[in-house]
């Protein structure tokens, strides 16, 4: 065992099933001691997501669609309930309508861009002002990002600003949340096979690109993802903050 997150409680958001990166942070956190609660974002993938929060005790487990203020009170009411504080948050949700993702950048909807905006980039707001409260002794708030941030990635298409506009809030929201000892970092992993990512046109061969030519060149995982999640939430990290971590076999240092 690296790292030990016994007596760490955290929320992680975003289970769709055990693909999930949401799932991967949950299940190595658990495995080194943190507890967790898990909240899924459709209530039809309640009758798989339920099987995984019990194989980790899950002390709050339900729906949090992100869009919906009432559940997000909901939520952090269980979590006062429950756990009565916070060490750290996994914001793992994305979403985008299908024909404005498939669509050019300058043909995007205004509702299909708002759609977009709230649920990938304003929950995190939304998660760090709730979440923060929790926070008495500090804490570490992570998000996923992806490099369609940085550079066009074909098929990426609106998702890569708003990415850059998530990461971009990450280094705003460190500073505001400094003062608290709360550290805001996000991750940004390489592809990997989730029902998101299904979405995204020709997305297996940018799993098959980012295996053959990154320096690594192996099959990213979810499990990965989630032992840069400790790193993060551990104190290993407790000078880290405000930073966009790439857990992508190098990948993003290849032209
Ligand atoms: N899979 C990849 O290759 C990859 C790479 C880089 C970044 N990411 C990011 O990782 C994160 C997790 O995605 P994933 O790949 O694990 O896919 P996933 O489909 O397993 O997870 C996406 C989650 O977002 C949730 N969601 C959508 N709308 C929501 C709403 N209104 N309220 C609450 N939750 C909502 C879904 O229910 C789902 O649980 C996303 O931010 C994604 O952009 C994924």
């Amino acid at each position: 065992m690296l790292l030990k997150l016994q007596g760490k409680k955290g929320l992680i958001l975003g289970v769709a099933n055990d693909q999930s990166i949401a799932w991967g942070c949950a299940k190595v956190l658990h495995g080194l001691g943190a507890e967790i609660c898990l909240t899924y974002g459709n209530p039809k993938t309640r009758n798989y997501t339920e099987k995984l929060a019990d194989q980790i005790h899950a002390p709050v487990f339900t729906q949090m669609n992100t869009s919906n203020p009432e559940q997000v009170e909901e939520v952090f009411g269980l979590i006062k309930e429950q756990c009565g504080t916070l060490d750290f948050i996994i914001h793992s949700i994305a979403f985008c309508p299908a024909a404005d993702l498939h669509g050019p950048v300058s043909e995007v909807t205004r509702n299909g861009f708002a759609s977009a905006v709230d649920i990938s980039w304003y929950s995190l707001m939304l998660v760090a002002r709730q979440g923060a409260k929790f926070m008495k002794n500090g804490g570490s708030i992570t998000a996923m990002s992806y490099y369609g941030s940085q550079k066009v990635i074909q098929n990426y298409n609106i998702m890569g600003p708003i990415k850059a506009a998530l990461e971009s809030s990450v280094r705003y929201l460190a500073v505001e949340l400094g003062e608290k000892n709360i550290r805001v970092n996000a991750i940004s992993p390489g592809p990997i096979a989730t029902r998101a990512a299904s979405g995204i046109s020709g997305f297996d061969k940018l799993i098959a690109d980012n295996e053959a030519r990154s320096p690594l060149k192996e099959k990213l995982t979810i499990e990965d993802i989630g032992q840069s999640s400790a790193f993060l939430i551990s104190d290993m990290s407790k000078r880290i903050t405000g930073q966009v971590l790439y857990v992508d076999n190098g990948m993003s240092i290849i032209g």
